[in-house]
């Protein structure tokens, strides 16, 4: 991945930013895929992670996951999107462990926020295939991890290197659940989340860029398509652009259903053009609005329009650090490599 002056001369100035402001110390030296610097300490369970885990073990793994993805994806393509938010999902609830894929009852799966997750199938299908060849060796977890890399170029994304490992949790509890954002939060509150998983203001504000492409339920954003509901989640909805608002009531008159995309303009591109709409109050969530009115997020908003380089470089980046939250990695550590994703193996 090249990387320009200009944009590490930005990413710099956005670091320290975001370290004046939160007070955090140096940032890390370990080495990163691409020659960006890294703002925040790694977790440390990344050590046990490794890129040459599966190269003995299943040298075929990522390209199956290749091929069974253009398949998927030939038949539908709003399933790339979906990959990427049930790997936030999995990531934000206890860790990257495919908790979020065990399917039985009180599971994540059946938490409120889980209600319109997809991909669960194109998982399933890449696990059966992979078990094939390397039976009982891959965890769901890594196959969730790598997928959603490869969904990412696929939608004209960023490419990253994928360090493998992680094991696959025995338990899910749909509290656990709870915690996750529904896209009506303060930054303050998004902020606080963001930094509990060792993630820092950079990656919320990169990382809610994977807004993107996507879509959303017309019940999730209410708020933002009725007006008159201002302050219905204890704060002042922020401000929204008139004819959007309009179009908004117009696509989400047939109910909760309903789906609008979530990038206004480019909806099917994986480009920074999701930071230009907040500037022209079209965000559609309030939690992604709302980076434009942050004094602490505004600045790195701000760079991101006007270096869109920076967008891929960090957005890779930031992936990657998502994917190490609380991994279950190395032989001391809790876990298994779940035969099927929807169960535990002794089910
Ligand atoms: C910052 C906090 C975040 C909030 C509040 C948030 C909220 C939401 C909401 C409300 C939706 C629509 C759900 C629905 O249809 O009912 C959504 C969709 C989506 N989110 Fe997020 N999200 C956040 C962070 C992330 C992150 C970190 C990623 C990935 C790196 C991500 C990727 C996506 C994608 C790709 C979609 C579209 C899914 C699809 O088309 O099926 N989000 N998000």
């Amino acid at each position: 991945m090249k990387t320009s002056i200009p944009s590490l001369f930005l990413l710099t100035i956005l670091v320290s930013i975001v370290c004046a402001a939160w007070g955090e110390g140096e940032e890390d030296s370990f080495p990163t895929f691409t020659t960006l610097p890294v703002p925040q300490t790694l977790p440390f369970d990344y050590l046990s992670l490794s890129f040459d885990y599966y190269q003995q073990r299943c040298p075929q793994l990522e390209q199956i996951i290749d091929q069974k993805l253009k398949h998927w994806f030939a038949k539908d393509h709003t399933l790339a999107p979906s990959l990427l938010r049930l790997h936030f999902h999995d990531c934000f609830v206890t860790g990257c462990d495919a908790s979020i894929l065990l399917n039985h009852e009180g599971s994540e799966r059946s938490a409120g926020a889980s209600r319109t997750l997809r991909g669960f199938e194109v998982i399933d299908d890449i696990k059966a295939e992979v078990e094939k060849s390397c039976p009982a060796i891959v965890s769901c977890t890594d196959i969730l991890t790598a997928a959603t890399r490869d969904a990412t170029v696929l939608l004209g994304g960023p490419y990253w290197r994928v360090p493998y490992g992680r094991k696959d949790s025995t338990t899910s509890n749909v509290k656990d659940a709870e915690m996750l954002p529904v896209g009506h939060e303060s930054v303050t509150t998004l902020l606080e989340l963001f930094q509990s998983k060792g993630l820092n203001l950079v990656d919320l504000v990169v990382l809610s860029g994977a807004h993107t492409i996507g879509r959303t339920s017309c019940g999730a954003i209410q708020n933002r398509v009725y007006q008159g509901l201002n302050g219905t989640y204890g704060m002042p909805d922020p401000p929204i652009d008139d004819r959007y608002a309009d179009y908004l009531q117009r696509k989400c008159r047939c109910g909760g259903d309903e789906y609008v995309d979530l990038d206004a303009t480019t909806p099917t591109t994986f480009d920074s053009q999701f930071y230009a709409n907040l500037e022209r109050k079209m965000g559609l969530l309030s939690t992604d609005q709302r980076l434009y009115s942050d004094s602490r997020t505004l600045p790195i908003v701000n760079a991101l329009i006007q270096t869109p380089s920076l967008f891929r470089h960090q957005f890779a980046v930031s992936m990657v650090r998502l994917a190490n939250i609380q991994v279950l990695s190395g032989p001391h550590e809790a876990g298994e490599i779940r035969t099927n994703c929807n169960f535990v193996n002794s089910y």
